[in-house]
């Protein structure tokens, strides 16, 4: 389906922080646009914040004045609803209530030609339950932008139950003419990226309930291991606890307490504290001397092992090393003297002197120690890229003395990596969370929620993940993706960690997510 004509005039209803946002994208795009807001001068506001904002990029030397002056001249505010009515396309934008959008709803198809269609920018109400009641649903859609609407990348096309399938892939095209990465997705709760990247900040919630590592140490790991533009904490700092707890209870309760989305009790008590993240002053992280910086969560130093002074003996390399081959060659690079050797198993093994050094594959070091019949064992975490990574988290088995500790300090801390110990936890910090968000992802495909694609695509362009959940579960092997969540599940005793059927079945077959 063609995307609208540039001539087609966009409305956009409620002129807050998302409706503004997309006033603007829709008039840079080229379209008229009118803006209505019920509250009295709020579109005349909206349209001269975009002003300001455009204005910032010409003082920048990022645009024209006449560009901007163009720009505006296309942005109308309207005074009544009953002015939108030779719209094209509407884009509602208001509070957050089914009530009040509904009765928008109904009002817009009483004023509205029957080719307008009618899209609501709504976080988490059904799309199927907005246009219920309408004598015209399937021209009714979600059109999910991000905040900010002018800089986030990412529109969420959602069907209903009633929506038009040619609508939705007129709104795609446009979205796509509109310089935006649009996906598909069916009316389900928390659509694609609200759902999927519950298990980014649980995970780390968890992680840090449990004493396993501060949150300093934790964000650390997930951006210099997991290659994350930022951890989980100094994340929900930013998008406010308020906000974030908000999301997780409405996707928990919308699955009916499915515990896959269990709210955490930690972030509960922030909330209930008013420490909301940055915008409170205190979150996680305390904002409150230094005001207006920006890095004032990464100043806190994680916990990171001191610089170790251990001899090396030389590191064997057993096995088929795959993803961790980087890491060999780190060592042989930093002068480590390294021996390659086959193994009977073909699994990829290190060991320094009688350390043994493994990929954590679900289970806790305790655990995989005594099922291998290993004296020492030291689990490593996955990162992203073992190549350009430069911190990594170990955790270790009982039997792993002061002095082959301060070896495996050591050894990482050679090849150029800040090491965090953890304590004996299934998955550690960075695989566990990754096998969770491709598990997500997987049922969301299974379910019919999104295509693979349109799934890993959404967590790049929504929330910047540096890799989409399902391509990297691919490169990991779906088998081990699968093993590492069915540890985890043993390892706690809980369906939360239970691994989608998808995964299993691609497992099994020996398939993939991509081709
Ligand atoms: P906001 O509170 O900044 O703006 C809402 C605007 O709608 C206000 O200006 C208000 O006066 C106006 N409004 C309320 N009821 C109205 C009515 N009946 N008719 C006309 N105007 C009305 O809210 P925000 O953050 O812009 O959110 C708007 C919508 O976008 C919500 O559905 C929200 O779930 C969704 N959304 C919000 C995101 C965010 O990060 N803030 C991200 C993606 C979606």
């Amino acid at each position: 389906m063609p995307a609208l004509a540039t001539s087609d005039i966009i409305a956009v209803i409620g002129a807050g922080a998302m409706g503004a946002g997309i006033a603007q994208v829709a008039a840079q795009a080229g379209h008229p646009v009118r803006l209505y807001d019920n509250r009295d001068g709020a579109a005349q506001a909206g349209i001269d914040g975009v002003r300001r904002q455009l204005e910032k990029r010409v003082a920048r030397g990022k645009m024209a004045q006449a560009e901007v002056d163009a720009v505006i001249a296309r942005m109308t505010p309207a005074a009544t609803l009953a002015e939108l009515a030779d719209s094209r396309l509407v884009v509602e934008a208001i509070v957050e209530s089914l009530e009040v959008k509904r009765g928008v709803f109904a009002e817009l198809e009483t004023l509205c030609g029957p080719d307008t269609l009618l899209t609501s920018n709504t976080s988490s109400l059904s799309i199927t339950s907005i246009a219920a009641g309408l004598e015209r649903p399937e021209r009714v859609a979600g059109l999910h932008f991000f905040n900010p609407a002018p800089v986030m990348k990412l529109v969420e096309v959602i069907s209903g139950l009633a929506t038009d399938a040619e609508v939705a892939e007129t709104l795609y095209a446009t979205a796509a003419a509109w310089g935006k990465v649009p996906v598909h997705a069916s009316s389900t709760p928390g659509f694609i990226v609200n759902r999927v990247a519950r298990p980014f900040y649980a995970e780390g919630l968890r992680l840090m309930q449990e004493g396993v590592a501060a949150p300093a140490t934790l964000d650390a790991l997930l951006r210099q291991a997991g290659g994350f533009r930022m951890g989980p904490f100094e994340l929900m700092d930013l998008i406010g606890h308020d906000v974030n707890y908000a999301v997780t209870r409405s996707v928990f309760d919308a699955y009916y307490g499915d515990t896959r989305f269990e709210p955490s009790l930690v972030q509960q008590a922030l909330v209930e504290a008013g420490r909301l993240g940055r915008k409170s002053g205190q979150g996680f992280y305390d904002y409150r001397e230094r005001e207006g910086q920006r890095d004032n969560a990464t100043s806190v130093a994680p916990d990171f092992a001191p610089a170790a002074e251990a001899s090396l003996p030389a590191l064997v390399a057993e096995g088929q090393l795959g993803a961790i081959a980087p890491l060999v060659a780190r060592a042989e690079a930093a002068g480590v003297e390294v021996v390659c050797r086959e193994s009977v198993s073909g699994e990829a093994r290190l060991r320094l002197g009688g350390l043994t050094l493994a990929l954590s594959d679900g289970r806790c070091a305790a655990e995989r120690a005594r099922d291998e019949g290993l004296e020492a064992l030291v689990l490593f975490d996955l990162c992203m890229d073992y190549e350009a990574a430069s911190a990594i988290a170990l955790a270790a088995s009982p039997g792993v003395d002061a002095e082959a500790r301060e070896q495996a300090t050591a050894l990482f801390q050679r090849l150029g990596l800040d090491v965090a110990w953890l304590s004996d936890t299934p998955g550690l910090a960075v695989l566990r969370t990754v096998a969770m968000l491709a598990n997500e992802a997987a049922d969301a495909v299974l379910q019919g929620v999104c295509s693979a694609r349109d799934g890993d695509l959404a967590m790049q362009a929504g929330v910047n993940y540096p890799r989409g959940p399902l391509a990297w579960a691919d490169e990991l092997g779906l088998a081990f993706v699968h093993r590492t969540l069915t540890h985890l599940q043993q390892s706690y005793g809980e369906e939360r960690y239970r691994a989608s059927f998808l995964l299993r079945r691609k497992a099994l077959a020996e398939e993939t997510f991509h081709v």
